[in-house]
């Protein structure tokens, strides 16, 4: 995710973009840039670091241009650096374009531009956009624009000068957020109305497709097919704190509805004619068919993301996994061979134990896969491959999209290895690719009705302990349901494989003690049926998070949390997803700070 803002008017541009981009930089700051229409030719400055380093660069310049662009990145393609960073110009430097989204088809757009004699100057899938606007370009910029975005398989949302139409800024989007406004001194566009909030308050959210022409003197919008259209405006009476958690009360449930997106992001791309892709990694496919072990390393939520990953790998690529907490891994002497891969997993990609293991690990000869959210990140930088999770920058210290997008990523490597291994047929990889993508859909139903959540919630508020139980795939699920009511409740929350109640933990269970099952309909769940019952007859509270359509379940549970039918395969996506609002929905009611729980800290450098 980056940050893109615009602004053409009546004032300097450097100083608006300035301050819109510093607001727009819990998007990403790896690197910022803008550029200006300035006497007539485009000032493009760019610099590598947080939007600090680029305003400090542009005290020096005092641009005075009244129309400019401005973007904060978050690298998906390419390494954060000056090169990298956006604005991305034409070859001819009259045209500058800035980008949030992904471009699925860059790599072939860019063979093609280059046999064309377009030169590059930078590795990110953002630059073809530059040379296919200037290849389109016939006097309207407009037009140009719509014929490159033709090309476009992907996401984007982009905001486009050039030079020879001074004052004027094209806007499109694409499955990526745009917000344009119109205030006292001019027009302004960006990511996200936070940037704009102190010059307007009516703004109007593009939908896909659109385009908008902004001017000093007004907004003009196109629909597709390039006929004028009027816009619905929004009014917003959000304050600035309210803005920048995009209207949530925290981030943690801001970050919480992002999760569709990170789903579809992390997968975008990832099929191609038919069959996994995953090139970031390295390896041939002859290469993955010789990994006889798999160990996946990592601590905190990302461990339990490797239990989830354990059940996938072994059952479609039929390879033996151990999950392991880094600091565990790398005090013992594990058995490493030159066939044997450690996937390493790691939101900030700069936990000290993980990247002590990875060193270990490949000091003893294996190859390191990392998994992170963080590009350039030392986790990215140590391993022989990397797999980015694409949930943009995460504020709240408890984890939920870096989750989902790092269970979405190892399910993206289980079924690479069952490619590499046999273990699936094309046709079955297709299918369950295409069950993994739906399931952005199906965390977007459950977003849209959190009642049963909340109710629940608020039944548990005042308990001292509560017990998280499931069976296979469910248990992996609970012990990340349990981590996340105690790290932001403070409520003592254990999680165990349901299998194991009678040899301890029923002890526990007395009169409207809660037991938070995972009883989605799976291969075990008459099994899992059982436990409540053995629960129930103790005088347990039960929570049960249950596949929609399953009424029987209502006999055994207090409290049931309906979720859409998924394979089991996927149930770690969706059932995840209302643990999460539930630990939160119980934080809230404790008059816990749940972005910024007690004692904890988003990474961990130290041992
Ligand atoms: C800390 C964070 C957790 C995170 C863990 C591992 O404990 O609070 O949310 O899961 O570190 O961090 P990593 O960045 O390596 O995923």
């Amino acid at each position: 995710m980056c940050g893109i803002v615009g602004y053409t008017g009546a004032e300097r541009a450097q100083g608006i973009l300035i301050e819109g981009l510093t607001r727009l930089e819990y998007r990403g700051y790896d690197s910022a840039g803008v550029a200006i229409q300035e006497g007539g030719a485009l000032e493009v400055v760019c610099r590598k670091g947080k939007v600090g380093e680029l305003s400090r660069t542009l005290e020096d310049f005092d641009l005075k241009g009244t129309c400019g662009i401005g973007h904060t990145r978050w690298a998906t393609h390419g390494k954060p650096s000056e090169a990298n960073a956006h604005p991305h110009t034409s070859c001819a430097g009259d045209i500058a374009i800035v980008h949030n989204g992904i471009i699925e088809n860059f790599a072939e757009l860019r063979d093609e531009l280059m046999a064309r004699g377009h030169s590059f100057a930078s590795d990110t899938d953002t630059e073809v956009v530059a040379h296919l606007v200037e290849e389109a370009y016939d006097g309207d910029l407009r037009a140009a624009v719509a014929d490159a975005t033709a090309r476009l398989v992907g996401a984007y949302g982009l905001a486009v000068v050039c030079d020879r139409e001074p004052g004027t800024i094209i806007v499109t989007r694409k499955d990526s957020p745009i917000v344009v406004g119109r205030g006292a001194e001019g027009s302004y566009v960006a990511s996200d109305m936070i940037a704009m909030i102190d010059a307007t308050r009516d703004v109007v959210v593009l939908a896909d497709g659109q385009t908008a022409r902004l001017t000093a003197e007004g907004i003009e919008y196109f629909d597709e097919a390039g006929e004028p259209i009027e816009p619905t405006v929004t009014h917003v009476d959000w304050d600035i704190d309210m803005a920048e958690k995009g209207g949530h009360p925290d981030f943690m449930l801001k970050e919480i509805y992002e999760q569709p997106r990170v789903i579809r992001d992390t997968l975008a791309g990832r099929l191609v004619s038919g069959a996994l892709a995953i090139d970031e990694l390295d390896m041939t496919p002859e290469e993955l068919d010789l990994v006889d072990r798999v160990y996946v390393i990592a601590c905190g939520t990302s461990y339990h993301a490797g239990l989830i990953a354990k059940n996938l790998i072994e059952a479609w690529a039929r390879i033996p996994c151990e999950v392991e907490v880094a600091s565990e891994f790398r005090y013992r002497n594990p058995i490493i061979t030159p066939t044997t891969l450690v996937v390493a997993v790691s939101q900030s990609g700069e936990t000290a134990d993980t990247l002590a293991a990875i060193r270990d690990a490949r000091v003893k000869g294996a190859k390191v896969f990392g998994i992170t959210n963080v590009v350039g990140s030392p986790v990215a930088r140590e391993s022989d491959g990397v797999i980015y999770t694409k949930a943009n920058k995460e504020i709240a210290v408890a984890s939920t999209k870096s989750f989902l997008g790092q269970v979405a990523s190892l399910t993206l490597l289980a079924l690479l290895l069952a490619q590499a291994k046999g273990g699936l047929t094309t046709a079955q990889i297709r299918l369950l690719f295409s069950e993994l993508a739906d399931t952005a859909e199906q965390v977007e139903a459950i977003l849209e009705d959190t009642a049963a959540i909340d109710e629940a919630a608020l039944a548990c508020k005042d308990a001292t302990s509560a017990l998280f139980i499931g069976r296979g795939m469910g248990a992996a699920i609970s012990y990340e349901g349990a981590l996340k009511l105690k790290e932001i409740s403070y409520l003592h929350a254990e999680a165990y494989a349901a299998g194991e109640m009678k040899h301890g933990p029923i002890a526990l269970i007395d009169e409207g003690f809660p037991v938070i099952a995972i009883a989605t309909k799976s291969p075990v769940y008459d099994k899992i049926v059982s436990n409540l019952q053995e629960s129930k007859a103790r005088g347990a509270m039960i929570v049960a998070v249950a596949t929609e359509g399953d009424e029987d379940i209502r006999k055994h549970a207090d409290h049931v949390i309906y979720i859409p039918k998924v394979r089991d395969a996927f149930s770690a996506i969706t059932a995840s997803v209302p643990l999460q609002l539930f630990a939160r929905a119980v934080a809230v009611a404790r008059g816990c700070d749940v972005d910024q729980p007690r004692n904890l800290a988003k990474s961990v450098t130290v041992e």
